[in-house]
């Protein structure tokens, strides 16, 4: 299926390849065995760093996700997008089983990392939850200093060291692309800096336990276009140390950002491909309609 392409040029304007470089066939798509269970996916190149098999999460008697299989590649950016209410936070909280603390609960199928089954029993969540770590909407720092907000997974892990502690927090501070602006005020509070600070700051925090990958569920939208624009150029410069998992409601961002984008409706992950692919040559009907803004 090919969607016109001027309809969503201004979504995908920044990201839409020469049209000596575009597929240019039905089936130049790089259709590949092996991605079985993944909705219209082209096979993943590498093995996945984290996978959904066959997921389903219940929230009581309401199903929010359903049969969810999503492989995630290492190195790279994972957009989830999808209307209100289609499952995009509780996919993933289930990554990292920050679901397991809500009540009624139940789980079907596989969350993989590297293989691993999260919900083994031998797994241990306080480290899966640092291996997979996560940033939230809206930027949570503690109510303490900058540095002891950006120290608080370290300690939390028993390093005491102060040396050792300085400059894990400086070099998770650079990382964060927020070091220049704080590194002369690292005592005062967290609470003080602007919504975009402190996301980096969350960003910052996340990173100092030199995670695997990283959770951001609509990590730019409590904030303005600058902070934005500062949250998006982060991304694109952690992806090469970090796998990336960002929701987002945007879908220029999501054009912008990510390589790979999984389309979900009603707890169903509905499409999943390269990101311009999705936004140029959907395969499923509900995803043109969807990112040419008929419905959501
Ligand atoms: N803690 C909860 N208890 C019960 N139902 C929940 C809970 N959290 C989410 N749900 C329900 O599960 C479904 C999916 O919610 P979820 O928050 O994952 O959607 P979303 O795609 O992130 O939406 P939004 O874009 O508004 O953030 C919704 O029907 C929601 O009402
Ligand atoms: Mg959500």
């Amino acid at each position: 299926m090919t969607v016109e392409t001027s309809r969503i040029e201004p979504i995908l304007a920044p990201r839409l390849l020469p049209p000596n470089e575009r597929p240019s066939a039905e089936g130049a798509r790089g259709e590949a065995p092996g991605a079985a269970g993944e909705a219209g996916a082209g096979a993943p190149a590498a093995s996945p760093r984290l996978e959904a098999r066959a997921f389903s999460l219940y929230y009581g008697k309401h199903q929010a996700l359903r049969s969810v299989s999503l492989a995630i590649l290492p190195n790279s950016v994972t957009a989830i997008i999808g209307p209100s209410g289609c499952g995009k936070s509780t996919l993933l909280r289930s990554f990292n089983r920050m679901n397991d603390l809500i009540p009624g609960v139940r789980t079907e199928g596989e969350i993989r990392l590297l293989g691993a089954d999260v919900s083994a029993p031998a797994t241990d969540v306080v480290e899966l939850r640092r291996r997979i770590g996560m940033v939230f909407q809206r930027p949570n720092p503690f109510p303490k200093s900058i540095f002891d907000n950006a120290a608080f997974g370290l300690r939390m892990l028993g390093l005491r060291d102060r040396t050792e502690l300085e400059a894990r927090v400086e070099q998770s501070l650079r990382r964060a692309a927020l070091w220049e602006e704080v590194k002369d005020r690292l005592n005062r509070s967290a609470l003080q800096l602007s919504g975009g600070q402190q996301q980096r700051l969350c960003i910052a925090r996340c990173l100092a336990v030199e995670p695997e990958v990283i959770l951001m569920d609509e990590p730019a939208s409590a904030l303005d276009p600058t902070a934005t624009a500062r949250i998006e150029e982060l991304v694109l410069d952690l992806k090469t140390r970090y796998t990336i998992v960002v929701v987002t409601h945007n879908m220029q961002q999501a054009a912008r950002i990510s390589d790979r984008t999984a389309f979900m409706l009603g707890g169903e992950l509905v499409e999943h491909d390269e990101t311009r692919l999705l936004f140029t040559r959907p395969r499923q009907k509900l995803t043109e309609d969807y990112i040419t803004g008929r419905f959501g």
